[in-house]
């Protein structure tokens, strides 16, 4: 089972509960929180009980969030992966970076990854993905991925448009 996962400029990997405090940095920023449902991480503990259900779904699933790493420097810079959302019945396609990361085209090349990791090893069917239809900078993510608007209805409370990426390649039984 693949753990992780190298791009030109980052590396991808499952997250350990040592990366709390660096990531209790972008999960406790109001403005990289702003378009998620949940709203910032509060504390220190909100981040490590986060952590701790990405790592028991890496555990569950063999995928999660992941932590992406500057592959130059190791610094951590933001997450990226799959979650199952059970209570909607589907596999959530997710990104966020750290503010001082944003605008160099890093999400785009995380979310291409974990894309072509989605089905070309996972062999999963489809992803599903939702953004806040002010959250241009993600529409735009996952409009160039070839997601394609399903609707719009609130997600976990969040006024959300709903997308879909089919597998081009389904692997036939
Ligand atoms: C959304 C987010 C991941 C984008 O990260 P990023 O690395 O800055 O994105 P990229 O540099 O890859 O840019 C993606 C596209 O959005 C565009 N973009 C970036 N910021 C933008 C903004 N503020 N407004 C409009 N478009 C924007 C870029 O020009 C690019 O478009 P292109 O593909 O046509 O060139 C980042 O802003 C973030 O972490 N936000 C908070 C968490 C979040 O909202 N995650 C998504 C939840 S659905």
């Amino acid at each position: 089972m693949r753990t992780t996962l190298q791009t030109p400029r980052l590396i991808l990997r499952p997250f350990v509960p040592a990366d709390a405090p660096e990531a209790h940095a972008w999960f406790a920023d109001p403005e990289v929180m702003r378009f998620t449902p949940t709203g910032p991480d509060r504390d220190l503990d909100q981040t490590v009980r986060r952590l701790a259900r990405f790592i028991d779904h890496q555990g569950a699933h063999g995928f999660s969030r992941w932590i992406l790493l500057n592959r130059a420097t190791g610094q951590p810079l933001g997450d990226a992966g799959l979650m199952h959302l059970p209570e909607y019945g589907w596999i959530d396609f997710g990104y966020r970076l750290a503010h001082h990361a944003w605008g160099r085209g890093l999400a785009t090349e995380a979310a291409s990854a974990w894309r072509r990791l989605a089905f070309d090893e996972f062999h999963l069917d489809s992803l599903t993905a939702f953004a806040h239809p002010g959250n241009s900078a993600s529409l735009r993510i996952l409009a160039r991925l070839g997601f394609l608007e399903q609707r719009r209805a609130p997600v976990l409370g969040m006024d959300s448009i709903i997308f879909l990426l089919r597998n081009p390649n389904p692997r036939s039984i």
